[in-house]
């Protein structure tokens, strides 16, 4: 399958046109940056120019496309800019992907649509999150993901001949931070371990890149019209954190104490539950495996499980 992979020179498309180049397809990174493996092809393109996108796409031929492209960190530009920005992205690609032929389209979305660590409150209505938890996004580049979900959405209902789906990719760490390197926020993954607090607000939710890429390979192999259009989570198994994910939660999220209380271990506080039911894709990776240069973090031993009633 030819796959044109948009931002495929990023954190997350590296691995996701690795993935796919490696499992035997034909993936193109469609990025203004080159890919750094000389081994995946690309195209350098600015993807907000529409004229430029529909006949580069129209001469590319692609049988599916995976848009991955956007300013992707909330506040690291201007709101109007990210809003006006990934919002267009997400039209242009979809748009110009249906008209060059291709038959499956998949968009990256964000878990922050659901609105965690806004200003005046947020609370889960349960743990752990899944898809049919109501979305609150309260900053622009949690809209514009709710608004990528709806541009997928909108052209599933119109484009039945296609293919289309969304994924919200949990915290992306890529293999060169699991060795050391600065995460996109800066700080390090030991440091986000060392620090609660660095990972409270998105309720310790990661991914590893590759397993991400696992599971855009999956989705383009398995989807079909059945679920054209659906959204799904792609997180890791586990939290990103040492202590037992209820008590991690209890101590960031006062409020969800309650519903994190029977969340067991130190499993994760979102489910991708619906990934393994609809396309039979798991997470293969947890950050105990993969964690380079730490091991007071990956030997430590969670302690024990609160619960409701206290320590169980
Ligand atoms: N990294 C995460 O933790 C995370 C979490 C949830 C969702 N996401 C989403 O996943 C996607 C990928 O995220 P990432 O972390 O790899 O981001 P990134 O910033 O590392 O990569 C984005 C890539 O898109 C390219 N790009 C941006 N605008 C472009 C344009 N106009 N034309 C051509 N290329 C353009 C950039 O050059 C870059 O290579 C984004 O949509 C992001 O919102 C990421």
């Amino acid at each position: 399958m030819k796959v044109l992979v948009t931002g495929g020179a990023g954190r997350l498309g590296r691995s996701v046109a690795t993935v796919l180049h490696q499992a035997g397809h034909h993936a193109v990174s469609v990025d203004r940056v080159d890919h750094p493996d000389p081994a995946v092809d690309d195209v350098r393109l600015d993807l907000l120019d529409e004229d430029a996108v529909v006949s580069a796409f129209a001469d590319l031929r692609p049988d599916a496309v995976v848009h991955l492209a956007a300013i992707a960190v909330p506040f690291s530009a201007p709101e109007l800019q990210i809003l006006t920005t990934n919002t267009r992205l997400a039209q242009v690609v979809v748009d110009a992907s249906l008209r060059a032929g291709a038959r499956k389209v998949l968009a990256a979305g964000s878990p922050t649509v659901l609105g965690y660590g806004a200003p005046g409150g947020w609370t889960p209505r349960y743990l752990p999150l899944d898809e049919e938890h109501p979305t609150a996004p309260w900053n622009a580049y949690a809209l514009s993901k709710q608004v990528v979900e709806g541009v997928v959405a909108m052209h599933a209902r119109t484009a039945p001949e296609a293919v289309l789906g969304s994924f919200r990719p949990c915290f992306v760490v890529s293999p060169e931070e699991w060795a050391g390197a600065p995460t996109q926020q800066g700080h390090t993954i030991a440091d986000r371990l060392r620090d609660p607090a660095l990972a409270a607000v998105s309720l310790f939710n990661y991914v590893d890149a590759r397993d991400a890429g696992e599971f855009v390979l999956r989705w383009l192999e398995v989807a079909d019209a059945s679920i054209s259009g659906e959204a799904f989570f792609v997180g890791a198994a586990d939290a990103l954190a040492v202590l037992p994910t209820a008590q991690a939660v209890a101590g960031a999220l006062p409020s969800a104490a309650g519903a994190a209380a029977h969340l067991p271990g130190t499993s994760a506080a979102f489910s991708c539950a619906k990934a393994e039911r609809l396309l039979g894709w798991t997470p293969r990776r947890s950050w105990r495996g993969e964690l380079q240069g730490a091991p007071d973090l990956v030997g430590a031993r969670p302690g024990p499980v609160l619960t409701a009633g206290g320590p169980a």
